[in-house]
């Protein structure tokens, strides 16, 4: 397995991202909706969207979605390319440092039951629970696990400025 590319860096979205997360990152998906969610995303008072930039691309990206004192983590996903390098948990920790510095006290996440190993990463990544619940989809829906984070307070103050790793 290849490490993380040594160019890269976790930053919040902006909206000259929309061309390389639709082409790299969300292929499958319309890039007329994955600009505009990008660009709703952007005016959301309680979402902040994080990608990852390596060699001048994104290459990576999650999404923090902040309901009183809890956030539940989304969209996360890495260019295939870059996958097994670590990107994802670069975000992940990323996030999970933006969620504390925002109050949050408990972080949730919704993944496919069909990515046993994907369940497992997020549970080394110090997430924990496994209730089953239905997720109803347009496509007709889809069989989840839910996992959860308890958060202790930040240890300083102030604006998340600085924790995006380089
Ligand atoms: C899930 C996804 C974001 C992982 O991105 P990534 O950058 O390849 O992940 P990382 O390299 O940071 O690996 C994270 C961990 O998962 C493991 N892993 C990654 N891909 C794996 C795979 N296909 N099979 C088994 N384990 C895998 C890694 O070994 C690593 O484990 P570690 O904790 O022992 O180091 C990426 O596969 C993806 O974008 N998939 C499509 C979208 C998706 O399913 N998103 C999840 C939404 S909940």
């Amino acid at each position: 397995m290849d490490t993380v590319p040594s160019d890269i860096c976790i930053r919040p979205a902006r909206m000259e991202d929309a061309g390389d997360l639709a082409s790299l990152c969300f292929p499958e998906e319309d890039a007329g909706r994955v600009r505009d969610y990008l660009a709703f995303c952007l005016h959301h008072p309680h979402i902040t969207r994080l990608v990852a930039e390596a060699y001048g691309q994104v290459v990576g990206n999650i999404e923090l979605v902040r309901w009183g004192d809890v956030g539940e983590i989304g969209g996360l996903c890495v260019a295939e390319a870059f996958r097994r390098r670590g990107v994802a948990r670069q975000l992940l920790r990323a996030v999970v440092e933006l969620a504390r510095r925002q109050d949050i006290r408990r972080l949730e996440l919704y993944v496919s039951a069909d990515l046993p190993w994907l369940i497992a990463f997020y549970q080394r990544m110090g997430f924990e629970g496994a209730e089953k619940a239905w997720l109803p989809l347009t496509t007709g829906g889809a069989e989840v696990v839910r996992l959860h984070m308890g958060m202790s307070p930040p240890c300083g103050s102030g604006e998340p400025d600085g924790i995006w790793v380089g």
